[in-house]
């Protein structure tokens, strides 16, 4: 068995320290993927998990239940890298929703392959959808993912929305010199087509280990450049752990929101848990310590002792990354092994 922390409440949930409690699972199904943003990965892509390395779909399974049913997780999000490169996700997601209380499910995805799929995955559940999408124009999409796959993304887009996912939220990262100069582009597009984008500040999670901070669109920057074209006042909308900052932008209703996880972090109200496809848990994207699942659970251990490990992790969630501190380490995990 898992030893408690001599200090933790007897609490079924995820707590930490700090007072925060988790409801929210962020399951990565795969580390690769069919683009190769610039500020995630290099040309030749990583050395990918090996299979044998991943959950199977039933352990995946298994541990997304565990949370659910015996760890209060409200939200389950699938990631990747591309999580649609999954081959089982529509029964991944069928079999979360299954489960009692369903939770909310959503995805982070590029959006390529789901002009065909959209409708499969929302029959088996899916509620939300997030899509990458940092330009407009083609010879920047090529230049920026290294893949000449803007329509797909486009077409994937509002085959979303037709399917009835809602929102269909849109993420959007400024790049200095690359597409900076599209932010009300970016913006009145997606007003246009009922999409709520949300711009994030890039974080140090690249596998090349390129991040500079001097490169870093900041959400300040972001912001001046739509006040220039659109009237923008704070949401109304309350906004509990979300990480974006919202607001409505011409009198409404349409919003935009801005993530700035490095100039304004948000760590304080931070309720995620994060599994990678090959089944380590992380208590945040920065982490430099993981606990494996996988192996006690092909050893045979039982749902209270996989539960009890869990809650430990998370007891040790530290209070926010360090990003704007001296001596602060990149996570060795790159983002497309952890998930967004
Ligand atoms: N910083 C900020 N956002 C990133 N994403 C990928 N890498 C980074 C990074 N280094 C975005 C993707 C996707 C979401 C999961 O995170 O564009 O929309
Ligand atoms: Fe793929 Fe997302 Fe990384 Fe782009 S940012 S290469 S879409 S995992």
């Amino acid at each position: 068995m898992a030893t408690p922390a001599p200090d933790r409440p007897d609490e079924p949930r995820l707590l930490d320290r700090f007072g925060r409690v988790a409801t929210d699972l962020r399951v990565s199904l795969t580390d690769r993927c069919n683009l190769r943003c610039t500020y995630c990965m290099p040309a030749e892509g990583l050395d990918w998990m090996p299979r044998g390395e991943m959950l199977s779909d039933g352990e995946l399974a298994r541990l997304i239940r565990i949370a659910v049913e015996l760890l209060g997780v409200t939200n389950v999000r699938f990631t990747g890298g591309e999580p649609t490169l999954r081959k089982g996700i529509e029964s991944i997601i069928a079999g979360t929703a299954a489960l009692v209380p369903r939770p909310r499910i959503s995805m982070t995805t590029n959006a390529i392959g789901l002009a065909r799929s959209a409708g499969r995955l929302v029959g088996a559940g899916l509620d939300r959808i997030n899509v990458s999408l940092d330009t407009l124009r083609q010879e920047r999409f090529l230049a920026l993912t290294r893949r000449d796959r803007l329509d797909d993304v486009l077409d994937g887009l509002a085959a979303a929305r037709d399917a009835g996912l809602t929102p269909v939220k849109v993420n959007a990262v400024l790049v200095r010199g690359r597409n900076d100069d599209e932010a009300v582009a970016l913006l009145r597009y997606c007003l246009e087509q009922g999409y709520e984008l949300r711009f994030i500040e890039q974080m140090p999670l690249d596998a090349q280990h390129g991040w500079d901070r001097a490169d870093m669109v900041t959400a300040e920057e972001i912001l001046t450049a739509l006040r220039a074209e659109f009237d923008l006042v704070p949401s109304p909308v309350p906004r509990g752990a979300a990480p974006a900052e919202r607001w409505q932008v011409d009198g409404g209703p349409g919003e935009v929101g801005v993530i700035a996880s490095v100039t304004r972090p948000f760590c304080g109200d931070c309720d995620r848990t994060r599994l990678t496809a090959d089944g380590q848990l992380r208590s945040c994207l920065f982490s430099q310590t993981e606990t494996d699942l996988r192996a006690p659970l092909r050893a045979g251990a039982g749902d209270e002792e996989i539960a009890g490990l869990w809650r430990t992790a998370m007891w040790g969630k530290l209070a926010g990354h360090t990003i704007n501190e001296a001596g602060f380490a990149q996570p060795l995990r790159p983002m497309s092994a952890i998930g967004g």
